[in-house]
């Protein structure tokens, strides 16, 4: 409700020229409130992403055409379609416009704003003149992954944040530039990500595959080393990642069919601090004695599961979810005793 406000205010904004700051700041306030909504059952949101251009007018260096340049850009390179506001020449605005295909980026452009159109394609060249993109925004549209050109991201060796959420995607996007930082595929109709797919992103840290149909992951997480969360939940995985990267802190694979945890598979992320697997398959067959017995953990979802004993977990320990369960009142205290402190322990 709050984000669907907060479009609203920077449809309004946008039909006034002069307003162009504010709409780019309702537009940045509502990609966080976008992002934040998704977690409000589980209030408060543990992670704020680090978000290195909240507001880019203002942030923007160099040669840029700020208030008072001497050289503006040439408003004639603006695609008809879109707006480009002269007081931010580096973003342009085509949101909301029933745009069925892509228009031509110009090459000043850093920050790109497509979502919510019924852009079914993205040609091969489209980006090919816009090397120095940071941003660009697809979300909300019918992209299906057969009209994807093969080479359309390879050029853009900025590129930070890519969103292609809520799109009709069936296969993962690639090659992706290595220099990504968040990547945006949740609600599509992804099957599989294959172990290279997404090779030599290093500073990838937080990535968003919910709401697809996963099945299989394999090691394509394993390699990413910057990767602090990760959002599988609501896919068809059976079993978790092969192998976590080490510097994971949130670790979301609720609504899927995973029935077993390998022992020790924490162990290789020592900052994880979050982990939901609420509504799956697990047992306690499916779990070594120590699975959850990692000491970084401090919020362990485990809620709607076929377990019937309360595994270990560590002594920090601040939120244990167990509802939904095959847990009887006698086998209660074995998990717990002397091993949980934690603030709040719910059945
Ligand atoms: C792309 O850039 C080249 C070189 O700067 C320029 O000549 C060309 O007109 C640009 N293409 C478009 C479609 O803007
Ligand atoms: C994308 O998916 C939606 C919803 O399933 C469907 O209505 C639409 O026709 C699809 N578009 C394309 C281009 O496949
Ligand atoms: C990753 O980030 C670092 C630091 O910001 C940067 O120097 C490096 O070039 C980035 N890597 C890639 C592949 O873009
Ligand atoms: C949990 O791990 C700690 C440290 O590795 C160990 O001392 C403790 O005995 C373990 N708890 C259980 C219940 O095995």
């Amino acid at each position: 409700m709050q984000w669907v406000s907060l479009l609203l205010l920077a449809g309004l904004c946008s039909l006034s020229g002069a307003q162009y700051d504010e709409d780019s700041h309702w537009w940045f306030q509502y990609l966080r409130s976008q992002q934040s909504t998704y977690y409000d059952p589980y209030e408060p949101y543990p992670y704020e992403p680090s978000d290195p251009y909240p507001y880019p007018y203002g942030v923007e260096e160099g040669p840029a055409y700020a208030y008072g340049s001497p050289s503006p850009p040439d408003p004639r390179d603006c695609p008809q379609e879109c707006d480009c506001p002269p007081n931010f020449p580096t973003a342009m605005y085509c949101d909301n416009r029933n745009l069925k295909y892509l228009p031509f980026v110009p090459s000043r452009m850093k920050y790109v704003y497509f979502q919510n159109n019924q852009i079914s394609s993205i040609q091969e060249g489209v980006f090919d003149n816009a090397t120095g993109l940071l941003w660009i925004a697809l979300h909300g549209n019918q992209i299906t992954s057969d009209k994807v050109g093969k080479r359309v991201f390879s050029k853009l060796k900025h590129l930070e944040r890519l969103y292609l959420d809520h799109n009709n995607l069936t296969r993962m996007p690639g090659p992706l530039p290595r220099s990504l930082r968040e990547l945006h595929l949740d609600h599509n109709q992804i099957s599989r990500v294959p172990n290279n797919a997404l090779e030599g992103l290093e500073n990838l840290t937080a990535l968003y595959l919910q709401h697809n149909e996963i099945q299989e992951v394999g090691s394509s997480m394993r390699g990413l080393r910057s990767l602090i969360l990760l959002d599988l939940s609501y896919n068809h995985l059976r079993r978790v990642p092969d192998g976590l990267p080490s510097a994971l802190e949130q670790l979301y694979l609720e609504h899927n069919n995973v029935f077993t945890v390998p022992d020790s598979y924490f162990r290789g992320s020592p900052k994880l601090l979050y982990v939901r697997l609420s509504h799956n398959s697990l047992t306690n067959n499916g779990l070594a004695t120590n699975t959850f017995n990692s000491s970084s953990l401090l919020e362990l979802d485990l809620s709607y599961n076929q377990l019937q004993k309360i595994p270990p977990v560590n002594t920090n320990l601040e939120n244990l979810y167990l509802q939904g369960n095959r847990i009887n009142g006698e086998t209660w205290g074995e998990g717990l005793c002397g091993h949980f402190t934690g603030k709040t322990y719910s059945e």
